[in-house]
């Protein structure tokens, strides 16, 4: 394999600043779709089209057809998540490094050193495997996938396949490969409270004018108690609990969670609802997270003003048997019950999705486990994830099996600075990929 050469390729797909929850960044991803599209070209793709977006178009290929193989779909995002805190890299986010084995840049991990991998597996010792390859790699996952939605939408057999592929999730542990059988939903939402007309001077009125972040942070705080359960009427009913069958395997995973706190999540506890296990409160349980809160004064210096209004970026992952349309309207009553009657309170929905759950029992899953097997040493484990990936369902509709399944390491620091992919990982995902596409074209 010419590690050298493939290294500098990714390189170049990881420079652009595919940023896609930012419009100043559409020419970016409109370049990572360009990118993704050359390789496609460059695979022998007959078909290679921009879909439905000028700016984050979906890139659709068709491989070079194989009579009477199966036909594979794989999908995969060219977009990341924005770099921000900048300060926090040990090097630029968009400046590809390696150090200790690792590749440190923005969507190393999550998702295109993993798409890289899926598409370089193809090429792999030398002529193609004997495959019927499909490609949709969006540009918006990160975003809510509204794009790719409505295509598939209108056009559902481009779903058809034999199997899905999707690499956009890690081990589940250094040297534990996974697939995955369930990923959790998102109902992605601003709430905004106003409580005067304007801005006031906080000695001339303070004492008796209310003040909208105040009025915020405590409905914030009524939207989840102290023990960590989530305060929005009716959500945990359709809340399906694992099977018994299902958390004794769990038990046997490697994970520990004294481990996780000290190791991941760097923290002086853990949280959430202390009569279910960490791993069934990551990935069986419903969230309430609040990501940011705007309004007021937030500029250097000091002023002294009372708001008028406030709003927090906040978000809820959903879990089977939840719905993303019913829990939007629970979260809407939830704000309006727990306002006070004095302040304007409303909450505007920006994206969000279904949770998944997908079967691992079709033939392509045993394949996929007999690839791990020979390249890294151990089959896949079938575990739960806490991400979302919007357009899963979707993808399943047609009936073919999706193959939810990755390279990364837990420790590769999605959405977060310094985020990484270890080269170990992505040469042995590139073998393990070509194996497993060998296997299933014979
Ligand atoms: N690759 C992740 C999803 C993921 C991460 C699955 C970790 C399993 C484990 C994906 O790119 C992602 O981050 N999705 C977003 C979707 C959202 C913005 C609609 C997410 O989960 O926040
Ligand atoms: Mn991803
Ligand atoms: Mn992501």
């Amino acid at each position: 394999m010419d590690t050298d050469r493939l290294l500098r390729e990714l390189t170049d797909f990881l420079r652009i600043p595919s940023v896609s929850t930012n419009a100043s960044h559409n020419a970016d991803c409109r370049a990572a779709a360009e990118w993704v599209a050359g390789e496609l070209r460059r695979l022998g793709c007959r078909e290679v089209q921009f879909l439905a977006s000028g700016t984050h178009p979906v890139v659709w290929g068709v491989g070079p057809e194989v009579p009477g193989a199966p036909t594979l779909l794989i999908y995969g995002h060219y977009d990341v998540q924005p770099p921000e805190p900048l300060d926090e890299w040990t090097t630029p986010p968009f400046e590809p490094t390696v150090r200790d084995g690792k590749l440190f840049a923005r969507g190393a991990a999550d998702d295109k050193g993993q798409v890289f991998c899926l598409l370089k597996a193809i090429e792999e010792r030398g002529g193609k495997p004997p495959v019927n390859f499909r490609f949709l790699i969006e540009g918006e996952e990160e975003y809510g996938s509204r794009v790719l939605f409505d295509l598939l939408r209108r056009e559902p057999e481009r779903t058809r396949a034999d199997a899905v592929l999707i690499a956009d999730m890690a081990y589940i542990a250094p040297r534990w490969p996974a697939v995955y059988t369930t990923l959790r939903g998102l109902c992605y939402a601003e709430i905004t409270v106003r409580t005067a007309k304007s801005d006031l001077h906080s000695g001339e009125f303070g004492g008796a004018a209310p003040n909208a972040h105040e009025e915020l942070a405590r409905l914030l705080g009524r939207l989840k108690t102290p023990d960590g359960k989530v305060h929005v009427p009716g959500l945990y009913a359709p809340v399906k609990r694992p099977s018994k069958v299902e958390l004794a395997s769990w038990k046997r995973l490697p994970f520990r969670e004294a481990e996780f706190l000290k190791h991941r999540v760097q923290a002086k506890t853990l949280t959430g609802l202390k009569s279910y296990s960490v791993l069934e409160r990551l990935w069986a349980l419903p969230t309430f997270e609040i990501h940011g809160i705007t309004g007021g004064f937030t500029g250097d210096g000091a002023k002294t003003v009372i708001p008028a209004e406030a709003t927090a970026k906040v978000s809820l992952r959903l879990v089977p048997d939840q719905k993303l349309k019913t829990v939007e309207r629970q979260l809407a009553a939830a704000v309006r019950r727990l306002a006070p009657k004095y302040v304007q309170a409303s909450v505007k929905f920006l994206h969000g999705a279904d949770p998944a759950i997908v079967k691992v029992t079709h033939p392509a899953f045993k394949l996929l486990d007999q690839a791990f097997r020979e390249v890294v040493g151990r089959g896949t484990v079938p575990a739960r994830a806490g991400g979302s990936i919007p357009v899963v369902p979707a993808l399943g509709k047609g009936g073919a099996p999706v193959i939810l399944t990755g390279i990364g390491l837990p420790d590769d620091r999605l959405h977060a600075p310094n985020e990484k992919l270890d080269l170990k990982q992505l040469w042995d995902g590139i073998k393990v990929f070509r194996r497993f596409y060998e296997l299933l074209g014979t």
